[in-house]
Parts: C-alpha cells; structure tokens; sequence
C-alpha cells in the first residue's frame, strides 16, 4: 500500500487562554502551520523520533504515541514526523502532533477520522505531553475551524463550537522574549489565584464575557470590535500576571503597524509568541521582518482569498 498522509493544525488563542482552564469560554482558531505525519507500512505499529530531542521529550512522546497506538488498534505503520510550526512557544504545537499522529493511526486502522474520533486519540497523547490542559488545543487542531471552546465542569474535556466568520480573518504571529513552560505559569496563577480567589475569578469572569462577545463580533463580521476584545483581554492578562516587557514590547509594536487589536497568545509569562489583527498582513510582516522579529502571517477564518 502507499504512504499515507495526515496533517494537525497549529492553533492560536484569539480570547480567553488560563481562563479556559477555569472553565470559561476561549476563542480558538487553526494555524495553516502545523505538523504533518507520514506512515509506511511497517511489522508493527511504531514511531520514528524526530532528532534533537531531549531525553525527557523522547520519552514523553514515546509514552504519548504508545497510548494513540493501544487506542487505535495498533496498526501496522511506521510514523515519522514533520513540523513547519514554531515548536513549545504557545503555538499549539504537541496538540498539532497529537492530532496528526491520531489521524494517521485513525487512517492506518481503516477508521474514519472524524474529527470526534481524532480528537478522541489525541487527547490520550496531549495528557501525557501536558498533565491537565484545558483541551483547547487539541479540539481546535481536530476540529480545523474556529471554536468557541469550553471546558465541561467537572470534567477534563470540553466542546469548541465552531464560528463562522463572513469575513477573511488574519493574524500576524510574532515570537518575542524567553519563552516559559506553560506547566510553570499555569502553576504559578493557580497558587495566585488559591491565595486571593475572590479577585482572581473577576478577571477570569470579565475574560470570559470578553471571549464570548469576541465570537459575536467574529460572526457578525466586525473585526474592530474582536480588535478591542483583545486589547482589552491583553490588559487583563497583564492583570493576572501573565504579561511581561518583551511580550508587551512587541504588542505595542503591533499595534503601532495597525493591528486592529494585539495580545500575547498561548501561556505568556517572560516570552512567547503575540498576535495582531490585520485586514492586510503582509506588510507587517515585511516590516517585522525587516527588523529581525521572528514572525508569520496566517488566515484563521472566512473566505480564502483567491
Ligand atoms: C493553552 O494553549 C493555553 C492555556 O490556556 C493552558 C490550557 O488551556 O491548558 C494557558
């Protein structure tokens, strides 16, 4: 049989990242980055690591394949991976391949990979890469469309609601600072937030209704109303703690290019990556790029441009 094919999304969090792990609503959308996984028909179902990988890594991603395999049958393939997404910077990029390896497994066993059913399988593998994460990623990586994502309360996993937007949605993403590990800035806002509850769940309430009223605007098709959303949400972020001078520096720089709205994206903490709304990305990104900033435009929503 020939090779097979299957690709995993990137995803970027327009609205609501931390509070989504609090169970409130967060705005998500697909990268056109992303990984992509390749199969061979092989004796037995197993996964060739990619180089340069710590030892620490090589086992987690070891682990995480090994639980995708038992819960797709283990089909007789041999998976190799390729990344064109920035890896760990808050770009979705273990949920990209936990949703690429999960289609291709789905496929190998001759199953249909809906994407409930990879969704399903890649959840297995994003437990072992991230403990408890709110399943944002991986649902909007499975899902290939923008979400409104909610965690169940109670329970590990939620449901995205797909937006649908009218008009072509593009973000530029910029890389700035030391990136930090989300399992560190998730852990430090939860002992915050333990210590002084009260305060803490106003911000994620006002982050909440900031994500569902961005959604609204979204399907409404007015991009300067999603732009203030998250500017605002940015400003709350940076009240819980989760902003810092490289990440505001670069926000600013955005807007200065005529972002319609820019936020950092993912974790945040001391570096990571941000986000700017344009009608029109490509000369910020010229510009950005001018100036040495790691950076990449993507369309997220609505009609593709011909
Ligand atoms: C995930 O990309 C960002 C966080 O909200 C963590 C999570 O949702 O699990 C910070």
């Amino acid at each position: 049989p020939p090779p097979i094919e299957a690709f995993g999304a990137g995803k970027v969090i327009l609205l609501g990242e931390h509070s989504v792990v609090y169970g409130h609503p967060a705005l998500a959308g697909p990268l056109s980055q992303g990984v992509t996984a390749r199969g061979v028909p092989a004796k037995r179902c197993q996964l060739t690591l990619p180089p340069h990988l710590s030892r620490h890594q090589r086992a987690q991603l070891t682990a995480a394949f090994a639980r995708a395999a038992k819960a797709t049958g283990e089909p007789a393939v041999k998976v190799t991976l390729d990344a064109d997404l920035p890896l760990a910077v808050g770009l979705g990029s273990s949920a990209a391949l936990s949703v690429a390896c999960s289609r291709l497994l789905l496929k190998a066993a001759g199953k249909e990979p809906t994407a409930k059913e990879t969704a399903r399988v890649a959840w297995e593998m994003e437990q072992e890469f991230h403990g408890t994460p709110s399943g944002v990623d991986h649902t909007t990586s499975a899902e290939e469309r923008l979400v409104l994502y909610r965690r169940k309360p109670g329970t590990a996993v939620g449901k995205g609601r797909v937006v649908d937007s009218p008009k072509s949605l593009s973000v530029v993403v910029a890389l700035a600072g030391e990136r930090s590990p989300t399992k560190a800035t998730v852990g430090a806002l939860r002992e915050r937030q333990a210590r002084w509850p009260e305060r803490y769940r106003r911000l994620f309430t006002e982050i909440g209704r900031v994500a569902s009223e961005g959604a609204e605007a979204v399907a409404s098709g007015d991009l300067a109303a999603l732009g203030d959303a998250m500017n605002v949400n940015q400003g709350l972020l940076a009240a819980l703690g989760l902003s810092s001078p490289p990440l505001e520096e670069m926000v600013y720089r955005l807007r200065g290019l005529g972002a319609l709205g820019a936020k950092l994206t993912g974790a945040g903490g001391d570096g990571g990556a941000v986000i700017g709304l344009f009608l029109e990305p490509a000369p910020a990104v010229a510009k950005l790029t001018a100036l040495g900033v790691r950076c990449f435009s993507s369309q997220l929503a609505g009609p593709r441009a011909t």
